[in-house]
């Protein structure tokens, strides 16, 4: 039986995560401190899994440590837009954060862990689809920085203390309990003002969207001594096979809603009609690599938007 801890296992991805390990029969520890994550998110796996409410940044936790064959590390501060107002809170919550798990797993002799990275890594790419060995990396974000900055660490923790990691790069991920992002902020816009709705920028973002049944799938398709046999890092991109633009996320959040004639505001955005400064414009991942692992996507980008919006409508 793998003997798996959860960084972050209360939070949007991280309870499905739980969800699908526990189903899987892995033993399953989950260190979350609440902050944006919640128990309720977990309430199917309700006695199945071990709960430790901590912080990264000011607990000890090297006991829950103790035994784990596997860390996935979710843990993290996933607003982009923190990082423009307090960079330093989001360079603490994710490359100080994992540094002390870095350092916890060599005083407790673990290995293996699992990192989720972001597409933000790769800053404006000139190649779109994005390989994972694309370069040079150049994020324009503080939150793709400080995941940046993290995988350095991971990557180090593999060439100087025996480690193995796999780093998922994820596109936007959606779907239930989504908690923050583009989809969650026009429903929660939509429901205080039905006839009108403010979209950031000039709507012609193009991005793309999975739902994360198709994420969890994706991380669970390969095994660390799959993807990494000699040990060492290893990064794999996760997410939709195709990209919308934000008035077509709008649009299907309104068809979700069951609202027409919706009144579109655009307030232009910053530098060529970025919905904020740090906003990369154009991003599609290149995902042949887990494709190749055996995962097959099952939602396109809209597709996630729409179910993402009926699971908000049906639940706030
Ligand atoms: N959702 C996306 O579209 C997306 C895209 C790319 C990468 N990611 C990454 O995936 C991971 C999960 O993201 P999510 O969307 O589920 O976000 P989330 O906010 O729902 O989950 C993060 C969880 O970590 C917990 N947490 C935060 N700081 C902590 C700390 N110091 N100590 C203990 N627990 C702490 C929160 O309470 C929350 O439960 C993050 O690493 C995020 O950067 C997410």
């Amino acid at each position: 039986m793998t003997r798996s801890l959860v960084t972050g296992g209360a939070g949007f991805i991280g309870s499905h995560l739980v969800n699908a390990l526990v189903a899987r029969g892995d033993q399953v520890s989950v260190l979350d401190n609440l902050s944006s994550g919640s128990l309720d998110f977990l309430a199917s796996s309700h006695g199945a899994f071990e709960f430790h409410q901590l912080d990264l940044l000011d607990d000890e936790f090297d006991a829950l440590l103790d035994g784990i064959d596997i860390v996935w590390h979710l843990s993290a501060n996933p607003e982009v837009r923190t990082g423009i107002t307090e960079p330093e809170v989001m360079f603490r919550q994710n490359v100080d954060a994992t540094r002390l798990v870095l350092e916890a797993m060599v005083r407790c002799n673990v290995r293996d862990i699992v990192f989720t990275s972001t597409s933000t890594v790769y800053g404006e790419a000139s190649v779109v689809p994005t390989p994972e060995d694309y370069g040079p990396m150049e994020p324009i974000s503080s939150y793709g920085q400080s995941k940046l900055e993290a995988e350095q660490l991971i990557e180090r923790f593999c060439s100087e203390d025996g480690g193995r990691a796999i780093s998922f790069r994820f596109a936007n991920c959606v779907g239930p309990r989504s908690n923050h992002g583009v989809t969650f902020d026009f429903f929660h816009k939509l429901r205080a003002e039905p006839k009108a709705l403010e979209i950031l920028g000039d709507g012609k973002q193009f991005k793309s969207y999975f739902h994360v049944a198709d994420c969890i799938a994706g991380m669970l398709a390969v095994s660390l001594a799959e993807a990494c046999p000699n040990g060492g890092f290893t990064a794999l991109n996760v997410g939709s096979e195709d990209g919308i633009d934000v008035v077509t996320v709008a649009d299907a959040v309104c068809e979700a809603l069951g609202l027409s004639g919706v009144e579109y505001d655009f307030t232009g955005g910053v530098d060529g009609g970025r919905g904020w400064e740090g906003d990369v414009k154009r991003m599609l991942l290149a995902v042949e690599r887990l494709r190749d692992c055996g995962w097959v996507p099952q939602f396109g980008s809209r597709a996630a938007i729409l179910d993402t919006a009926r699971w908000l409508d049906e639940n706030y």
